[in-house]
């Protein structure tokens, strides 16, 4: 089995977790819809994920809805303390599986008490806010209402910490002024370089930088670059993804998302793969290209 401890450890607000985590959202349904392709397969994924050593695990209230928090409860609960659960709010879905936004106080506040009970627990340990921007790249706009409101939550001591997705460097200095910002959830991979800078930021700052879609997401990374080096080092292109991404800075986090104990192991596995100097400069060019 992989030591997945082999990749480290960051801070995320007072807890400490192993760098290589696992994002719940592939464990809905198809378009991230209604129940599972295979319950058990889902629950035995979460299992077998902390069996590995996983102790940071993503999801949302918004991925089924309901269904990912829902198999975290029944696969995880009572769950060990060294877990914790990432959660996010900011968007509801509709009947027809739309995302609509949901960033008023009252539906924030709805929000956390919808993810205490469907989680089984009496208080998050970090909530994202999810700001909308545009799709899956932020825009600038004030985020002073929705993170006030969710300050204020903190406050009564439903969340623990904050966190924020999908937001500029400009939105993280105004949300750190209303409260502390203890990580970062953004689109990044290979492929997609915009958060350079914000990364290198964020890691002066001790903030985790956690990215959504360091696979590619709905459309998994395809390079020829990639499989070259991949094929090279006896690694799958996947896991160099991940390697790649744990090599690019100390404060990045991984929760890369799978529906399948096969590709959960294959990414556990990139772990402990160390990426030389010549796949790092090849792996570059791609994010240039
Ligand atoms: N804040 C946000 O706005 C936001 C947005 C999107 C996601 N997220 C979070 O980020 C997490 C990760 O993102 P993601 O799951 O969307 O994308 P991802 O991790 O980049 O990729 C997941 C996709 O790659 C496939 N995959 C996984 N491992 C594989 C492997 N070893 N070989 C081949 N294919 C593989 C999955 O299919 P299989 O199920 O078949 O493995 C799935 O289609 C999510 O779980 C969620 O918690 C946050």
């Amino acid at each position: 089995m992989t030591d997945i401890t082999t990749a480290g450890t960051y801070a995320l607000g007072d807890r400490t977790v192993n760098r290589m985590g696992y994002g719940a959202m592939q464990l809905a349904g198809p378009g991230v819809f209604g129940p599972p392709k295979d319950h058990a397969e889902a629950l035995a994924v979460l299992r077998q994920a902390l069996a590995n050593g996983v102790n940071h695990i993503d999801t949302s209230d918004y991925y089924g809805p309901y269904v990912t928090n829902k198999l975290i409860k029944e696969a995880l609960h009572p769950y060990p303390e060294a877990l914790v659960i990432v959660t996010k709010l900011g968007a509801v879905r509709g009947d027809d599986g739309s995302w609509n936004p949901a960033q008023t106080p009252a539906d924030l506040e709805r929000g956390v008490h919808d993810n205490l009970r469907n989680l089984g627990l009496d208080a998050i340990e970090v909530v994202n806010m999810r700001v909308m921007g545009a799709l899956h790249s932020p825009t600038e706009a004030s985020i002073e209402p929705q993170f006030t409101a969710l300050a204020k939550l903190r406050e009564q001591g439903l969340i623990r910490h904050l966190g924020l997705s999908n937001v500029t460097s400009t939105q993280v200095a105004q949300a750190r002024s209303i409260a502390p910002v203890v990580c970062v959830q953004n689109m990044y991979n290979l492929a997609n370089r915009a958060d350079d800078a914000l990364i290198d930021e964020l890691a002066g700052e001790g903030i985790a930088y956690v990215p959504f879609f360091p696979l590619g997401g709905f459309a998994p990374l395809q390079s020829e670059a990639l499989s070259e080096v991949a094929s090279g080092l006896g690694a799958t292109p996947m896991q160099v993804a991940l390697a790649w991404l744990l090599q690019r800075s100390p404060n990045i986090l991984l929760i890369p998302g799978t529906s399948s104990r096969v590709h959960l192991s294959e990414n556990l596995a990139a772990a402990e793969l160390k990426l030389p100097e010549a796949a790092l400069a090849t792996l570059d060019g791609i994010g240039k290209a």
